[in-house]
């Protein structure tokens, strides 16, 4: 079975979360694409989405869904779903493979529950194997990458495209932190998180995953964290 056959299986299973009436958050990647398409099957159960990424909004619009700002609901949203770079068996993951990992992690913490969808490459016992993204601030990308090596011991390194840095939605840049071994990611989240010039660590440790719908050869496996707490929203 083809990995796209995959996230499209969780894509699919994540349409049964999905709440009546209510706006929802929508996360950015092929994984998410798969969900935003057959989200518009039922486009008419739901009053809209908040979309984590321009590319998301247009693919939502594109279908007749309507966009919302944030800062227009005035409670937190039921529901945040997104795919993942890699997710263990404790809800934690690496996010931003895309690019968009702030807007991510804003409306996943302004959301009650996280459902991840992805297929079952996806899952590691450990977190590292894929680049960790950290979005920064680009006057900082250098000092940054020098100070993370140290730090960390792995190879920091500007995200490219066409020949020019990458910039996120945002206006800020990429490194790829390649070649860690996280052993502890939350607290690595809340280090990065408070160096000077980083934006958003695409460490979602402290606030992970509620479940994950896996895409596997024998269908669609739920994956339950009971530790993430909703306590901790906003
Ligand atoms: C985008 C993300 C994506 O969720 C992540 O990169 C997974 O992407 P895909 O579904 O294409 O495998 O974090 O910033």
């Amino acid at each position: 079975m083809s990995q796209d056959t995959l996230k499209l299986s969780a894509a699919r299973a994540a349409i049964q979360y999905v709440p009546e009436g209510k706006v929802i958050g929508v996360g950015t990647g092929s994984t998410a694409n798969f969900f935003i398409d057959e989200l518009a099957k039922i486009k008419n159960r739901i009053t809209g989405a908040i979309a984590s990424s321009k590319a998301t909004a247009e693919r939502l619009a594109s279908h007749g869904i309507r966009v919302f700002d944030l800062n227009e609901v005035d409670a937190l949203l039921p529901v945040y779903i997104d795919g993942a770079d890699e997710i263990t068996h404790s809800g934690a993951m690496i996010k931003g493979g895309g690019g968009a990992l702030t807007r991510e992690k804003i409306i996943a913490a302004a959301a009650e529950r996280f459902i991840c969808i992805a297929d079952a490459s996806k899952l590691v016992t450990r977190l590292g194997s894929f680049p960790l993204p950290v979005e920064v601030i680009p006057m900082a990308w250098k000092p940054l990458s020098r100070k993370l090596a140290i730090m960390y011991g792995g190879t920091p390194a500007i995200r490219m495209r066409d020949g020019q840095p990458f910039l996120t939605d945002n206006g800020n840049y990429i490194l790829d932190i390649a070649g860690l071994v996280i052993e502890d990611p939350r607290t690595m989240e809340a280090e990065i998180n408070q160096l000077a010039g980083v934006v958003t660590v695409g460490l979602f440790a402290r606030q992970g995953a509620n479940i994950c719908l896996l895409g596997t050869g024998q269908g669609v496996q739920t994956l339950r964290f009971p530790d993430q707490s909703v306590q901790l929203k906003q």
